[in-house]
């Protein structure tokens, strides 16, 4: 469906609401990437207006990150009251703090610091806290441990070994006559997901982050050059050329189909491809996406929700007593145990019954790990346009129809030109 005719239809079911009964008040939420998502967040948010004596609405969310984001940015730019409560993009606060509250005024003292203090930070635009941290993502490498294990083969510690597995497990598949059968998928589609694959790439060979903290421009470094050209050779060899068309979603089916040895995805993946009527269930196992060389690191990119409330709300105070509901303990628990996110709270992401469950929760501390934060705080509002540039010139490496020096060079002078220009500030 296209963003304008989904953010149509948003707007009308937004705007189709009556009051509400005349003690309780009615809130509205919009949350969740896909169905079973958005069932826990509406479960969560139907208990909060029992439990207080108030209606809520849950809509449902665009699937995509920037299918969302138009729809929010409509929606706020309308100023709609009748939406309270948005779910929003780790890379979003310096995009759409001028339409949220601050919310420090709403939370008890020292409520913030049982958050991840990088995730409060992210979310503080200059000093407001316009989010409250829910549930973080990384960058995970699944594989298929059955297949691994039938070809005495051990995990990926590295791309070239995640390349030569690729080969050996596919080339096994192929000759038993299994044609769909491929080494590695990802997301190489043009949106916010490639932008997370490619970081990953840059740091795993110690390309940079795009733009740094400081605001200098480093893309244009032979690391950087080095890791697209790479991932570009894994097309048609390893990854089928359809991944230049794939989301999270198309990747998890090829993966959850039994199709793929290798996948990179969310942590999300995992409560599905372990669910009862998953095909893959048992075979599966989770891992740190691979190092460039035996000196590199294992990448991770920083994803993640936080919940906000919209300044046009006629119930701020109710939308963010919602809010603290939600990013609370009892509710992230629920979440982490039956879909598998990682807390946005240390203590909980540290609780042994949920490390038990979910194994990833135990990458997270391994020194190994680079997390890799987008350049969003420091771009603020230029994000958008900084993600878009890095994007095009990523696929135009990927399918070879740029080469990756004339690319990254003429990409920098882009971002330079974005970073000098005022107006996007
Ligand atoms: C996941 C991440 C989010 C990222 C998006 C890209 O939803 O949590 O941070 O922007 O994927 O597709």
């Amino acid at each position: 469906m296209n963003t304008k005719l989904l953010s149509s239809l948003f707007l009308a079911v937004l705007l189709s609401g009556t009051a509400g009964a005349a003690l309780a008040e009615r809130l509205t939420i919009s949350c969740g990437r896909f169905p079973a998502e958005h069932a826990l967040c509406r479960e969560a948010s139907e208990r909060w207006a029992e439990a207080r004596g108030h209606e809520v609405r849950v809509l449902a969310a665009p699937a995509l990150a920037e299918e969302r984001l138009a729809v929010y940015r409509e929606l706020l730019a309308v100023e709609a009251r009748r939406l309270d409560v948005l779910e929003i993009d780790i890379v979003w606060p310096g995009m759409l703090a001028a339409h949220l509250i601050d919310l420090r005024p709403y939370l008890e003292q020292q409520e913030e610091q049982a958050f991840f203090p990088s995730l409060i930070a992210n979310n503080s635009i200059h000093g407001r806290l316009v989010a409250l941290p829910w549930f973080m993502d990384l960058g995970l490498l699944f594989y298929r441990r059955d297949l691994l294990e039938a070809a005495g083969l051990d995990v990926p510690r590295t791309w070239r070994q995640l390349a030569d597995a690729a080969v050996i497990i596919q080339d096994g598949k192929r000759a038993n006559g299994d044609s769909r059968f491929w080494g590695f998928v990802w997301q190489g589609w043009r949106y916010e997901g490639l932008t997370c694959n490619a970081m990953e790439w840059l740091a795993s060979w110690g390309g940079g982050s795009v733009v740094e903290p400081d605001g200098r421009v480093s893309v244009d470094n032979p690391h950087a050059r080095f890791a697209l050209q790479r991932a570009g050779d894994w097309i048609d060899i390893i990854s089928p050329s359809a991944v230049l068309t794939q989301t999270e979603r198309e990747s998890l089916q090829q993966f959850a189909a039994g199709n793929a040895a290798f996948m990179r995805n969310w942590p999300y993946a995992w409560a599905e491809l372990s669910a009862d009527d998953s095909s893959v269930r048992g075979k599966v196992g989770v891992a740190l996406l691979p190092k460039g060389g035996v000196r590199g690191v294992h990448p991770a990119t920083l994803g993640g929700w936080q919940l906000a409330v919209s300044k046009h709300s006629e119930h701020p105070e109710l939308a963010a007593d919602l809010v603290r509901y939600l990013t609370g303990s009892e509710i992230q628990r629920e979440r982490a145990l039956r879909g598998g996110y990682i807390p946005s709270r240390p203590a909980l992401a540290a609780e042994p019954a949920l490390r038990e469950l979910h194994p990833y929760l135990a990458l997270i501390d391994r020194e190994d790990l680079a997390l890799v934060a987008r350049p969003s705080t420091v771009a603020g509002a230029r994000y958008e346009t900084l993600s878009e540039l890095f994007q095009v010139t990523v696929q135009d490496i990927l399918a070879g129809s740029a080469d990756a020096e004339t690319a990254l060079s003429a990409l920098a002078d882009d971002l330079q030109r974005l970073g000098h220009d005022r107006r996007a500030r």
